[in-house]
């Protein structure tokens, strides 16, 4: 199996341990006859194609193909196909078939999960299908690392497998009901899968895809036994981050966006909370010695980065993180789209007013601060944004010290509060963040060798405008 110089010994021999004896040419021809006598694969291949939203123009890797369930179909349907396995016998049985049809856009590799090297464009889908169960669970995680590596942004996997989900007390009656149906459908074969393969439990494969980029879109239970989890691998670069704006010109482009482009301000506030969120689940288990994100304390300023943060806060409880808000203003000292986010919190917290506070005057405010930031484990600073230059003003002199020694890992919105997004200077505190999304675009202040100990890892974060357009306008015209 050593089939590059490079391959490090100790890596698990997936081709020694392929499960059933698919080397065996005649093996390999028995199993071809037996699933198709329960399985239509044809339909199987419509399935996927509906569920992953497959199109003509898609390049598609299958690992574990075996002979061709999927890929046979698929090339018909596809630009091109992969295909890999670690049976040379199961390959050659499907060249034949491919032979026999004239397929001429398919590429097999006698490769496996963990041995596979991709040496061609990242491709849009990866499917596997009843073969990742092969492979123990650590090997599982870095297989579907590399899975994520071949995928293109906002590629997707379609993994289809047996994965338990009784409690784990019940593990011998639930193990038994999965043998029951199982052996119905595959006879003697689900014995073996039982005793000495390696399927596992659905909230460990559910760990290992949101450690490895991979958000579960979907979810498919298609017998007691077996489940399909339709994954997108988190988009991670946008055009748009090539492009470097001052804070000013990036203030001027969401003005062209909603004058010229007619694009609605608070859908930018929303998309903008919407890729808040999406940044933050991304990585934030990364950042944090992995430990999932649950409870986030954000701290929202007057302004419309304050607003952001209302929108987020929103966003990161669907997605079950517990979120407290702090308002460093009075209601009335909102506006606009922060104003109405604002609206939208406060009816959507009005059973639990310990979600949304609002703090402004000084003893009540450090108190309430030092406990909230003793409840959570993320902090999203939200105080100022690019419009802020020079030093810190009251109250955020004095909270954003408070933040930077709280040892919590900080998320910042936009910008570091403190930081000046056109230049990168600093005049008083500023916030040290762990992760900071720059919204639309890469700003110049955060780009400099002053800002790297403030912004942390930096991200883009897309909020719908194609810059292009914009950039090209001088102002808007006004009538
Ligand atoms: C049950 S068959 C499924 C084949 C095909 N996907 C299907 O749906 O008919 C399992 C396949 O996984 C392959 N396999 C086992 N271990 C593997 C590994 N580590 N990497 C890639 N393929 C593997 C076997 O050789 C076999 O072809």
């Amino acid at each position: 199996m050593d089939q590059y110089d490079d391959t490090p010994k100790w890596l698990y021999n997936e081709f020694q341990y392929a499960g059933v004896n698919y080397e065996n040419a005649e093996i390999a021809r028995q199993f071809e006859r037996r699933h198709n006598s329960f399985r239509n694969f044809e339909l199987e291949f419509q399935k996927i194609r509906e569920r992953v939203g497959l199109r003509p123009t898609d390049v598609a890797l299958d690992i574990g193909c075996g002979s061709g369930a999927f890929v046979i179909p698929a090339a018909k349907f596809c630009q091109k196909v992969y295909g890999a396995d670690v049976s040379k016998s199961m390959l050659d049985l499907l060249q034949e078939k491919i032979e026999s049809q004239g397929l001429k856009n398919v590429e097999l590799f006698n490769e496996g999960f963990l041995s596979y090297r991709h040496k061609r464009e990242p491709v849009d889908v990866v499917v596997s299908s009843i073969a990742l169960h092969h492979i123990p669970d650590f090997w599982k995680a870095v297989a579907l690392k590399k899975i994520a590596d071949v995928l293109k942004p906002n590629g997707k996997l379609y993994l289809l497998d047996v994965f338990f989900n009784f409690p784990i007390s019940n593990w011998q009656s639930g193990t038994q009901t999965v043998l029951d149906a199982m052996s119905k459908a595959a006879g003697r074969e689900a014995n073996v899968h039982i005793s000495s393969e390696f399927s596992t439990f659905d909230w460990i494969i559910e760990g290992f895809f949101e450690r490895v980029g991979l958000n579960i879109e979907q979810i498919f239970d298609d017998a007691t036994f077996l489940r399909a989890y339709v994954c997108k691998k988190v988009k991670q670069e946008i055009v748009n981050s090539q492009t470097i704006l001052t804070g000013k010109e990036a203030r001027n482009l969401d003005a062209k966006a909603v004058e010229i482009g007619k694009i609605p301000s608070l859908l930018l506030m929303e998309n903008a909370g919407r890729s808040l969120a999406d940044v933050f689940m991304a990585n934030a288990t990364r950042l944090n010695h992995d430990k999932k994100p649950k409870r986030a304390l954000i701290c929202c300023g007057k302004g419309n980065n304050g607003g952001d943060g209302f929108v987020l806060a929103r966003r990161l409880s669907l997605l079950g993180v517990e979120c407290h808000v702090i308002a460093f203003g009075a209601p009335d000292d909102y506006s606009g789209d922060a104003l109405t986010n604002l609206e939208i919190l406060k009816a959507l917290t009005r059973r639990n007013p310990e979600k949304l506070i609002f703090l402004n005057s000084s003893p009540v405010l450090y108190d309430r601060l030092a406990s909230e930031l003793s409840w959570c484990d993320w902090i999203v600073d939200g105080l100022l944004g690019t419009g802020t230059i020079g030093a810190l003003k009251s109250p955020y002199d004095q909270v954003v010290p408070i933040l930077n020694a709280s040892g919590k890992p900080i998320f910042s919105i936009d910008v570091p509060s403190g930081l000046n997004a056109d230049d990168g200077t600093t005049s008083s505190d500023v916030i040290r963040a762990t992760l900071t999304v720059s919204l639309a675009t890469n700003k110049v202040g955060l780009t400099t060798e002053n800002a790297k100990e403030y912004v942390g890892e930096l991200h883009i974060g897309d909020i719908g405008i194609p810059i292009e357009p914009f950039l090209k306008y001088d102002s808007p015209k006004t009538c």
